[in-house]
């Protein structure tokens, strides 16, 4: 798969998605290596491959030994359901027992690209896939190693974010062969996630719009192309997403948000008890400190987003005491980086870091 990715790019620079202004490149991948996938998944095998938002580590979502295995690698809860990939919309039907009109619209709308809907499960679907519940998570990856992949497989892909339960997601090869070594060892490399965080999902259970994880695609995003949504109190229950975990997508080092003025004041309260620590922030570094790391974070939400979690694991490879993160602005196009900022940083607040 060689050339520049057009399509998707153009994709992600759609109107009503925060423009996109990183530049990425994508790797290729041999015809070979796609083959070798290929049978490895055909065999009932795991293989990690890139999504334009994170890596997914995958297995045939029609055998259930291959999804259990996935499970198994993550050291995920049975009852944590797995998004299924597909290569269209036109695949829908493979999966689902109806696709409500509100969902036809974002899929019309939002694919290829970072948004996965949770609709009615098809009645041959396994339970094990989703996590017991009759509902089903669906999304076409745009990225063009993923879309590949799902073509030559020609099924469906199971496919949770390439990390260990609970951890930071893996957005470049390199991070799925540190967290898992040769337990995965079919990894396909399709270079530096543009996106960096994972998909917005949206539940159209009985036609209703819930917006469950906010992602690149934004509130405003949705309602431009469907107006209003209920608020989230008057849409009922929510079904349930691993992610509404508090402690999720978090480091080993104990992570902690602090507003801008009081960065600073903290390094040094840190440093005077001999600890060490590492910094992610928008300000500038001040003059060089013993034992502080400082990373220049990006000062807009896309490139933010997109370096994150490999800001982010630098920083814990230090092994410091701390990992400092300057909150970001606030504003809706920052919603998301919120969102996983709040959640790595709950497990420190709560004093149980995993
Ligand atoms: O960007 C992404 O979505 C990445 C790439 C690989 O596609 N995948 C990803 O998967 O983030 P995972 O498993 O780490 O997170 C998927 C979330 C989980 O919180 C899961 O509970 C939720 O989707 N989910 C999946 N199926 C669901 C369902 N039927 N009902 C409610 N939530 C569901
Ligand atoms: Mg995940």
């Amino acid at each position: 798969i060689t050339g520049p990715p057009t399509s998707w790019t153009a994709r992600l620079t759609a109107p009503g998605i925060a423009v996109h202004s990183i530049r990425t490149e994508v790797h290729v991948v041999t015809p070979a290596e796609l083959a070798g996938a290929v049978a490895t998944l055909r065999g009932g095998g795991v293989v990690a491959f890139p999504t334009e938002t994170v890596y997914g580590l995958g297995a045939d979502a029609a055998n259930d030994a291959a999804v259990a295995h996935v499970f198994a690698l993550k050291g995920r809860p049975a009852d944590h359901p797995l998004i299924v990939h597909i290569r269209s919309a036109a695949e829908l039907s493979d999966w689902t027992a109806e696709v409500p009109p509100v969902a036809l619209r974002l899929a019309a709308r939002f694919w290829l690209g970072p948004l996965t809907l949770i609709l009615p499960k098809a009645p041959h679907v396994s339970r094990v896939v989703t996590g017991g519940q009759d509902s089903i998570g669906i999304r076409v990856p745009a990225h063009p190693v993923a879309q590949a992949l799902l073509s030559a497989f020609g099924g469906g892909i199971a496919a949770p974010s390439a990390n260990r339960y609970g951890r930071v997601s893996a957005t470049c090869a390199g991070h799925i062969r540190e967290e898992f070594g040769d337990a995965v060892p079919v990894v396909l490399d399709g270079g530096e996630a543009a996106i960096g965080i994972e998909s917005t999902i949206i539940s159209c259970l009985g036609n209703v719009v819930r917006l469950l994880r906010p992602g690149r695609i934004t509130r405003s995003a949705v309602e431009q192309e469907l107006g209003p949504l209920p608020a989230a109190a008057a849409a009922g229950p929510v079904p349930r997403a691993s992610g509404d975990r508090l402690q999720h997508y978090a480091p080993a080092t104990p992570l902690r948000l602090v507003e801008r003025d009081g960065l600073l004041p903290l390094v040094q309260q840190y440093l005077a008890a001999g600890g060490s620590v590492a910094v992610l922030a928008l300000q500038p570094a001040p003059a060089p400190l013993p034992r502080v790391t400082w990373l220049a974070a990006a000062d807009e939400p896309a490139g933010y987003a997109h370096q994150l979690y490999a800001q982010l694991r630098e920083l814990d490879r230090l092994h410091g005491s701390v990992i400092l993160v300057e909150a970001p602005p606030a504003g809706e196009a920052w919603g998301a980086v919120h969102d996983r900022l709040g959640r790595a940083s709950a497990a420190a607040d709560a004093g149980a870091v995993a």
